[in-house]
Order: structure tokens, then C-alpha cells, then sequence
């Protein structure tokens, strides 16, 4: 067992536990609130965002190791594997910052309004849009996750 299979692990199990999650929200739990009581999907939003918040600190954490263990500079840009990393990097800062709005500016109206007898729609559609763009980003991510891994030369110590 490698420090570096272990972090790779890591990245993995972060990218599950937090596109994972969001699927569940925002595919069953989100459309049941929008046809009745929004409490429980405000409650579980509200409840999710350590666990979220805690693997998106680890996604990102092993993924710049993750990069570290790519190898030698030239021959990552060579492979390609550089332009797609830099992609990806500009895409997961790009759904970091939507799920820091939703989960830190939209979680919190929701709770608001069905705390004092609020409106709910428009926090409910707005988390709806926004883990829509989300989900859509992960997709993304993960295809250039897997080809960066598969077109980098994977170099580094003891290689
Ligand atoms: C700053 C953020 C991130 C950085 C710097 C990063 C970096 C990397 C690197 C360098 C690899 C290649 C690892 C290897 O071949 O040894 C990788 C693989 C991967 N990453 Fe990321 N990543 C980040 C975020 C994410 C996110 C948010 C997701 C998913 C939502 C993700 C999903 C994946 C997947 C599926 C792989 C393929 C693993 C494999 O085939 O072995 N990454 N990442």
C-alpha cells in the first residue's frame, strides 16, 4: 500500500461522498420538497454541509498531491495531460464556488423562510438550478480526471 494509491483513494472516495450527495439532494429529496413540506430537504441540506464541505477539502487536498505524482513537467505537457489538468482545475474552481453559494447563501434563506412560515419556492429552485450546473461540472470532471490519469506519463519517485 502506497502513500500514493492511499491519496488517490482519498480523492475518490471525496469525489463520491460529495457529488454523491448532491445527487441525492437534488434528484430525490429536492423534488419531494417542491411538491410539499420543504423541512426535511431544508434539514438535510442544512445537515449535509460538514460532510460536503469536509470532502471537497479532501478532493482538492489530494488532488494537488495527485499532482505532484504526475512526473516530469515537459513530458506532462507533452502527454497532453496538462492542458486537460489545467481544465479541470479552472472547471472545479468554477463548482466549488456554486456549491459555496448554494450551500452558504441559498441553504441558509431556505432555512430561514420555512423556520419563520417563509415562502420556500424560490431558495428551493434556485438550490435546483445551481446543483443542476454542479452535477453537470462533476461530469466533466471526472472524464478529465480519468484522462489526465490515463494520458500522464506517471513518473515520480520510484518510477
Ligand atoms: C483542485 C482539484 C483537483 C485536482 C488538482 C485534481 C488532480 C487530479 C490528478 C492530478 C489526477 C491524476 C491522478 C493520477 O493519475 O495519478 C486526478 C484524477 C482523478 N480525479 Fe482529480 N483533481 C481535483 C479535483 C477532482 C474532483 C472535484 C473530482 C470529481 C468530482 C475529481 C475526480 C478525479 C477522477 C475520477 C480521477 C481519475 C482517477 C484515476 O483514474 O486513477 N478530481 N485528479
Amino acid at each position: 500500500m502506497s502513500v500514493r494509491l492511499v491519496m488517490l483513494w482519498v480523492h475518490l472516495v471525496g469525489a463520491v461522498v460529495w457529488i454523491g450527495g448532491l445527487a441525492y439532494q437534488t434528484h430525490v429529496l429536492l423534488p419531494a420538497a417542491r411538491r410539499g413540506d420543504p423541512r426535511p430537504f431544508a434539514e438535510a441540506a442544512r445537515r449535509a454541509r460538514p460532510v460536503t464541505w469536509t470532502a471537497v477539502a479532501l478532493v482538492v487536498l489530494s488532488g494537488f498531491y495527485n499532482v505532484t505524482q504526475l512526473g516530469p513537467l515537459e513530458r506532462v505537457m507533452q502527454s497532453g495531460a496538462g492542458l486537460m489538468l489545467a481544465a479541470k482545475f479552472g472547471l472545479v474552481i468554477v463548482a466549488v464556488a456554486i456549491a459555496a453559494q448554494r450551500d452558504f447563501a441559498q441553504v441558509p434563506i431556505l432555512d430561514a423562510a420555512v423556520r419563520h412560515g417563509g415562502d420556500a419556492t424560490a431558495p428551493l429552485r434556485a438550490v435546483g438550478r445551481l446543483d443542476r450546473v454542479v452535477l453537470l461540472l462533476a461530469l466533466v470532471v471526472i472524464y478529465l480526471g480519468l484522462a489526465v490519469s490515463r494520458a500522464s506519463p506517471q513518473g515520480g519517485p520510484g518510477e
